[in-house]
């Protein structure tokens, strides 16, 4: 029998128990063994629980009961969620984790420490929620060069960029709604500004690189200036806007961004919609290949921890191959990083901004006062250079594809 201890009974914490129970016979024929839950551990009590009687308070308890074989750490945050970590790997025991804070910041210090305990630090649902991405990129797409990820990595920026597109509606009174709703956190920063969907990302890349991509050396932003005239534009260009998390590995070096872009409805990424995320996928033998589901969600999210058990359990006294190393990536400068961009500017700067940019191709939506273009492929730095030399820049978008 494996024993289970859940750290964290909150949202995806009572998924990973829900899950164990609902697909029980299933999961434990798949894992070769039982797999029990010995062992919640919160700061609360939950009376009335189903598994009230399992929950416990002092880690140390977990930590010392040597039954206890597998961890998932579904507590989020680096406090105290990296010390727990730390020590059960010590101790021996797997660790299972939806955290992607920490596994951005510690993934490559974690999986060492798994390795040098003969154990496993495994993060399926750390990105995408129940998309399986990780596996595939560490066991399935082995025989590939991964030059190329692509992600819509998170589901309430998503979410708010469809009701814009498909409503025609304003950024505050989405995100509004969607915190109504409850798709959006209270405090929705981390989603809106792309800091969540710039860790993902930092961690996708890492198992591209087999090394650490800093997700502080990550270029983001957010989606807060994106308006609906901007996709009034957008769909004049049968195009749409999307948040996009991207890495290249090109032979001028390694770009990540994280970023709004005007995607064409060809694109693949264009019509993951709502809520769901998407990873494409570039690799120079395979070609595309693209991993599509639910990003967020209680069961999605457990899915993919209960997954991660079911490795352990497959795998007793053995270390999963995992490919990050702690050597840290140089991400090229977004500077050197080429491509058009979509800009609105008033209408007084379009003789400055056709001199500036040259011949550029115009983009009408019936809006008075401006005048839009889309640029040729330049640089970042030439493009930024040329904005701030003309000025009155009302917006600008980057173009993918
Ligand atoms: N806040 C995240 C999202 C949750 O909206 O995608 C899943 O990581």
């Amino acid at each position: 029998m494996i024993q289970v201890a859940v750290l964290g009974y909150g949202t995806v914490g009572s998924g990973v128990v829900e899950v164990i129970e609902t697909n029980k016979a299933d999961i434990n024929k798949k894992a070769g063994e039982e797999l029990n839950v010995k062992y919640i551990l919160d700061l609360r009590d939950f009376p009335g629980d189903p598994y009230e009687d399992k929950v416990v308070h002092d880690f140390n308890v977990i930590l010392q009961d040597p039954d206890v074989s597998v961890i998932c750490e579904t507590m989020g945050g680096i406090k105290p969620a990296y010390d727990f970590s730390r020590q059960a790997l010590l101790a021996g025991k797997s660790v299972c984790t939806s955290n992607k804070e920490l596994v951005a910041l510690h993934g490559a210090e974690l999986i060492e420490l798994a390795k040098e305990n003969h154990c496993n630090y495994l993060f399926e649902a750390s990105v995408g929620g129940g998309i399986p991405i990780i596996r595939p990129l560490n066991y399935s797409l082995t025989a590939e060069k991964i030059d190329s990820i692509t992600g819509i990595l998170n589901g309430t920026t998503n979410y708010i960029l469809t009701k814009m597109d498909k409503e025609g509606a304003d950024f505050a009174d989405v995100l509004k709604e969607a915190q109504d709703n409850g798709y959006a956190e209270r405090n929705p920063e981390a989603d809106i500004e792309g800091h969540d969907a710039c860790r993902k990302i930092a961690i996708l890349s890492s198992l591209m690189k087999g090394e650490n991509v800093n997700y502080e050396d990550i270029y983001t932003e957010g989606i807060t200036k994106i308006t609906r005239e901007d996709f009034r534009y957008a769909k004049k260009m049968g195009r749409s806007v999307k948040l996009l998390a991207m890495s290249r590995d090109t032979e001028d070096g390694f770009f990540a961004m994280v970023a709004p872009f005007l995607i064409p409805k060809e694109h693949p990424l264009y019509s993951v919609n709502d809520v769901f995320n998407a990873v494409y996928v570039h690799g120079n033998m395979l070609g595309d290949s693209m991993y599509y589901g639910r990003g967020a969600g209680k069961l999605p999210t457990a899915s993919a921890v209960v997954s991660d058990i079911v490795d352990c359990a497959r795998h007793p006294g053995k270390t999963i191959m995992c490919f990050w190393d702690n050597a840290q990536v140089k991400i090229t400068d977004t500077a050197n990083a080429k491509r058009r961009f979509f800009v609105r500017v008033d209408e007084g700067k379009k003789e400055a901004a056709i001199q500036a940019f040259g011949a550029v191709e115009e983009v009408g939506a019936d809006i008075t006062g401006e005048y839009a273009f889309i640029t040729n492929v330049m640089t970042e730095k030439a493009f930024e250079e040329k904005v701030t030399e003309i000025g009155g820049v009302i917006n600008r978008i980057r173009m993918e594809g």
